[in-house]
Formats: C-alpha cells, sequence, structure tokens
C-alpha cells in the first residue's frame, strides 16, 4: 500500500496562539524521545486561523516535520467578504491543509453542498490540499442510509473537480453521531462507508485516483481505540478531535503501530 497514513488533530475553537505553540512543542518533544518516523506515519495539526502564524514560526525554526492546516477557507479569494481568510492567505503561512465541510460547519454556519464545492475549488487553486469532511447523522444511520448520504455528500463537494486535481484531496469520514459523543463507529461502520467512499471515487474517476485518495475515520477517536480502526483496508489515517487537545494523548494516537506490536 502505498497511502501514507495521516493523523490529523482537529483543535477546532481550542488552545489560543501560546497553547497551541506549547501543544506542538510537546507533541514534537514526545515523537522525538519515541523516534517516531514521520515519513511511515505524517502528522498535522489544525489550530484556528490566529494560531497559524505561531505554529508556523515553531515549525519552521526548528524544523519540524509536523505539518499544519487551517479549519475552514474561504469560497473567496479577495474582496467585500468581512470576516473572511482566503486560500492565498492560508498558502502564504505554509499551511498544507485546509478542514472544508466539517459537520459543525454545516450545521452552525449553514454550509450546504454548493459551499463546500467552492471551498473545495478555492483550496486547491490556493495549492491547498483539501481535508473533505462528510457524514451522517444519527437519523440518517438509524434508517441505514449511511452509504447512500455519505456519498451524495461526496459527489456534490467533488462536481467539476477533475481527475488531476482530485488525487491529493484527503476525504475524512465523521459519522455526525459518533462527534464528541464518546461512541466511536466500530472498525465495521467506518470500513463499510470508508470502502464505499473509494469505490465511488474509482467511478468517478478511475481505480488508479481511488487507490491514490486517503480516507479518514473521524469520530471519538482516542489511544484506546485506534489501531483497530486503522486496521481495516479502506481507514488511511484519522481526524481526531478532543483527544488532540492532549499532547500525550495525541501522541499515543500517532503511534498507533506500536500498540499492536506491543
Ligand atoms: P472528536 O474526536 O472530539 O469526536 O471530534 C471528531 C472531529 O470532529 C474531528 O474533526
Amino acid at each position: 500500500m502505498t497511502r501514507t497514513p495521516l493523523i490529523a488533530g482537529n483543535w477546532k475553537l481550542n488552545l489560543d496562539h501560546l497553547e497551541a505553540t506549547h501543544a506542538v512543542q510537546k507533541l514534537a518533544w514526545l515523537l522525538r524521545d519515541a523516534k517516531h518516523d514521520y515519513s511511515e506515519v505524517e502528522v498535522a495539526v489544525l489550530p484556528t486561523f490566529t494560531s497559524l502564524r505561531s505554529v508556523q514560526t515553531l515549525i519552521d525554526a526548528d524544523q519540524l516535520p509536523i505539518r499544519y492546516g487551517s479549519q475552514d477557507i474561504s469560497a473567496h479569494s479577495s474582496g467585500a467578504y468581512t470576516g473572511e481568510i482566503s486560500g492565498g492567505m492560508l498558502a502564504a503561512l505554509g499551511v498544507t491543509y485546509s478542514a472544508i465541510g466539517h459537520s459543525e460547519r454545516r450545521q452552525y454556519h449553514g454550509e450546504d453542498e454548493a459551499m463546500v464545492n467552492a471551498k473545495v475549488k478555492a483550496a486547491f487553486s490556493a495549492g491547498i490540499v483539501p481535508i473533505l469532511c462528510i457524514g451522517e447523522g444519527l437519523d440518517i444511520r438509524k434508517e441505514g442510509r449511511q452509504v447512500e448520504y455519505t456519498l451524495a455528500q461526496l459527489d456534490g463537494a467533488l462536481a467539476e473537480i477533475p481527475a488531476e486535481k482530485v488525487s491529493t484531496i484527503v476525504i475524512a469520514y465523521e459519522p455526525v453521531w459518533a462527534i464528541g459523543t464518546g461512541e466511536v463507529a466500530t472498525p465495521a461502520d467506518a470500513e463499510e462507508v470508508c470502502g464505499a467512499i473509494r469505490v465511488r471515487l474509482a467511478q468517478l474517476y478511475s481505480d488508479e485516483v481511488a487507490k491514490a485518495i486517503r480516507i479518514l475515520y473521524g469520530g471519538s477517536v482516542k489511544s484506546g481505540n485506534i489501531a483497530a480502526i486503522m486496521a481495516e483496508e479502506d481507514v488511511d489515517g484519522v481526524l481526531v478531535g478532543g483527544a488532540s487537545l492532549d499532547p500525550e494523548e495525541f501522541s499515543a494516537i500517532v503511534r498507533y503501530r506500536s500498540h499492536v506490536t506491543g
């Protein structure tokens, strides 16, 4: 398998710039002590916009192999859009990733498929890799429609995105009922939808593209449950919320391979 696993921490509305630099420093120390090989398992954090500059400065100064990204991106590149942050501005801060379409943005900020699609396009235009978040709520899960619902979100988000661009995208399957609830999807639940996402990517593009794209699981991931989730064939990493705020716990998640071997 050529897909490098990605362990990304979504800090949401937590950690100001002082706390953020402290957290990155501590994470870097812990992973250095553990002799973590970043080429084997990639590590990224998604701080708030106001912490990105400080995180960039620290990572650049110490040449830390940790990547960072934003939790959102404007669909617009410039102009009269008060409060927005453009892809160009994020790229200027060395941002690798932008989370797009997180369920909290869909729920609290009314982001619909057209908006998510526009943001995916904006990220690609700025040379930023989208981490496209999709996943069903509890009502849909209870009806057993999680696959069709999530694939419809995928189709909407990828409208008019050509194959030559899409292959770097990261997809995060985050069932809403598992976010921040402590209720983690079973490895089989995660694989059911992640596998279906890969099949759909092959239909939309090609087998080659589908095989290259990393698909993450997100929702109540912790050091105690990650190894079983990562053992699934179509799960190429995780997007971690609450547990990523604690560097000890997040570094234990990053080192999930050592859990299996003891
Ligand atoms: P939790 O890990 O806190 O459930 O959050 C998941 C998430 O929303 C990551 O984007």
